[in-house]
């Protein structure tokens, strides 16, 4: 993901996701003044600032972290503040992140970015690693979604193919699971989490035209970039046909979109 600006005006379902989660959770945590808060994959930063930040109900510090350098200078010059700044860690590669900080985080957060992970077992360590003793985590991401099927099915076609030889990188971990909430319980474990709640659910996001949809779709394309210019209209055309022949319903217009998302709350143990 590298346009921030479209990612920032296009992002409704992640925002409305994101909200919903933090309302059911954060009333439930125990705050102290000073709390050390990390946004794992926070893109463009609206998502920090305009929700997370907005809920925390005492004295906080917020470092948002992502892997995109673009997304780093967007969100540091459009969202930060002298108690929320953002900078680059990949979560899943980096072998020691501590060294990065000069504290331990008290909370961490994560929308829609783990289903980018392939080393979810890394990554979770690095969380880990990244808390104090009693810390909380709040992560909500895509366990499945038709969309991943569309790269599948795109990839395999003769004039896209040569521009997703690697789109197997782009599917979510549990995109094919008979049960990823097990899964993805049994990885909590080994890093040594206490589970607090796990749900995989299925949510739907009607989007009121095609416009939506395509600028939705574009926004999070890894592949859009490598398209000639003059082509990726077309390209665009081709992944919601793709999308729409997924058992993917329309009425008046409007698009439903149907997907399993993961929301955990879990806790370095004390
Ligand atoms: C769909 S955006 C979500 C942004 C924001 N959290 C939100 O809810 O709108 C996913 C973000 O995760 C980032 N990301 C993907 N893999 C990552 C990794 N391994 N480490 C850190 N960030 C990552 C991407 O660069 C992208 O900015």
């Amino acid at each position: 993901m590298q346009d921030a600006l479209l990612y920032a005006t296009s992002n409704e379902m992640q925002k409305r996701d994101a909200g919903a989660a933090l309302a059911a959770i954060i009333p439930g945590l125990k705050w102290n003044p000073g709390e050390k808060i990390l946004d794992i994959g926070s893109g463009s930063g609206d998502v920090t600032v305009n929700l997370l930040a907005r809920r925390i109900p005492v004295e906080f510090e917020i470092v948002g972290v992502d892997c995109s350098e673009q997304m780093v200078e967007f969100a540091n010059q459009s969202f930060a503040s002298h108690d929320i700044s953002f900078q680059h860690l990949d979560i899943e590669k980096e072998e020691n992140p501590c060294h990065l900080f000069p504290y331990k985080f008290s909370k961490a957060f994560s929308f829609y970015c783990l289903h980018w992970v392939k080393d979810l077992g890394n990554c979770l360590q690095n969380i880990h690693d990244l808390l104090i003793p009693g810390g909380d985590v709040v992560l909500v991401f895509l366990a499945s979604n038709p969309i991943f099927s569309m790269y599948k099915i795109l990839a395999e076609d003769s004039t896209w193919g040569q521009y997703m030889k690697d789109y197997e990188k782009y599917i979510p971990v549990y995109q094919n699971s008979s049960d990823p909430k097990q899964e993805f319980s049994n990885l909590l474990k080994l890093a040594g989490f206490e589970t607090v709640l796990l749900e995989v659910n299925e949510h739907s996001f009607t989007y009121e035209n095609k416009n939506q949809l395509i600028r939705a779709v574009k926004a999070i394309n890894p592949f859009i970039n490598r398209i000639p210019e003059a082509e990726q209209a077309i390209f665009l055309m081709d992944c919601l046909t793709t999308l729409l022949s997924l058992d993917v319903p329309t009425k008046n217009g409007k698009i439903e979109a149907r997907y399993n998302l993961m929301v955990a709350h879990i806790k370095k143990k004390k």
